[in-house]
């Protein structure tokens, strides 16, 4: 493993393939006011959300299972074969299992050899997080193929009564998948990757459950009652707005700033798709064009650590994505963490 490399012995990373999978069954706000005090205008006006996949219980899919359907997309568009992905890097909050994570259980079910595999606890910052590492992995010359992956399975975790509606209402089940290839052209590719975090806020959004969780180690689970909120994510919507709207636009900043670039230079940001309010303020922050912005958080509502590779896959297969264009990805959320990347195409 090469130490200390100089500029020229070091590789870029490319976006070679990507590809989304969601499940069929589509949820609109309508259906969701037949089961709790909702409705379509306040859905609408707060988020911009429209409809979201849910995951028929029963149906088979799983975290695991829909990451692998996206992985297999992008690995046979990055015109690689399975064998050649020398890591696995894999983003959720909503694993199959509380341990092993689903980065192993990808490499089972994709029947790739018995290369590293990372599970990513970032959160809506997991994708953005997982590529930055795939992308350090390359840059040093240790690995030529990364499989980065994001999915989440949250239709089955979210307290779908009145109760739970400012969390329930918003987040959406689904996959997103990305390879990362070497490139030896230092000018194309992820040109930089900016990471940060304030544990601080961690509980103003949080699933913290007896018994889930080694804090709890002590409590016996079979006692705790699962109707109890506490078994429900908790999210503080107004202060996580607030931090995401500022955190958003630094970190943009932070990696335009690094490469020597300007808000006028960028052709596309794929912004985390939180709220579609979140995504109207920075577009006009940075002063940006309707196309300039892509947002599908309409047909899909927040699908944390997949949404920006379901967004990039959705932005590349419209051609909205062209050769030499300036990507930008920015991602804000639980822990918090958020982080931007900022891409050559
Ligand atoms: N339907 C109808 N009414 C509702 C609903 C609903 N689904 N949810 C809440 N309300 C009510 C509330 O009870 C409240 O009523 P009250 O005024 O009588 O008390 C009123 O609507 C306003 O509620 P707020 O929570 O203040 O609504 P707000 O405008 O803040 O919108 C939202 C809520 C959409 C959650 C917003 O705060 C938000 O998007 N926050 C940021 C989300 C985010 O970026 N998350 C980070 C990524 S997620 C991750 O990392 C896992």
């Amino acid at each position: 493993m090469p130490l200390n490399l100089k500029e020229d012995e070091m590789f870029n990373s490319k976006i070679t393939g990507l590809g989304y999978y969601v499940p069929e069954n589509i949820v609109t706000n309508d259906d969701l006011s037949k089961i709790m005090d909702t409705n379509d205008a306040w859905i609408q006006e707060r988020t911009g959300i429209k409809e979201r996949r849910h995951v028929v219980k029963g149906d088979g899919d799983t975290t695991t299972s829909m990451g692998v359907k996206a992985a297999k997309i992008a690995i046979e568009r990055a015109g690689i074969d399975k064998d050649d992905i020398d890591f696995i890097v894999f983003a959720t909050l909503s694993p199959d299992y509380y341990f092993p994570g689903p980065g192993v259980l990808v490499q089972r079910d994709l029947g790739i050899k018995t290369v590293g595999a990372l599970d990513v606890r970032n959160q809506c910052s997991g994708f953005v997080y997982g590529l930055s590492v795939a992308d350090q992995f390359i840059k040093t010359g240790m690995y030529k193929n990364v499989l980065v992956i994001g999915s989440e399975l949250h239709s089955h975790g979210l307290d779908m009564t009145t109760r739970g509606r400012g969390v329930s209402v918003i987040f959406g089940d689904g996959a997103g998948a990305a390879v990362l290839s070497r490139t030896e052209d230092n000018n194309t590719g992820i040109l930089s990757t900016h990471l940060h975090s304030e544990g601080q806020h961690a509980e103003e959004l949080a699933l913290i459950a007896p018994g889930m969780g080694s804090r709890w180690v002590n409590d016996i689970i079979a006692d705790n009652d699962p109707n109890d909120e506490s078994y429900f994510p908790y999210m503080n919507g107004q202060f996580v707005f607030k931090n995401a709207v500022v955190r958003f636009s630094e970190v943009i900043i932070e990696g335009l700033k690094a490469n020597n670039l300007q808000a006028q230079d960028i052709n596309m940001l794929v912004p985390h798709q939180a709220n579609l309010r979140i995504s109207q303020f920075i577009q006009k922050k940075f002063g940006l064009q309707d196309d300039q912005v892509f947002n599908n958080i309409m047909k899909y509502g927040n699908t944390t650590a997949a949404s920006i590779p379901i967004a990039l896959t959705e932005a590349w297969e419209q051609g909205k994505l062209k050769s030499g264009d300036l990507v930008v990805l920015a991602a804000f959320g639980s822990g918090f963490t958020w982080g931007s990347a900022i891409i050559r195409w």
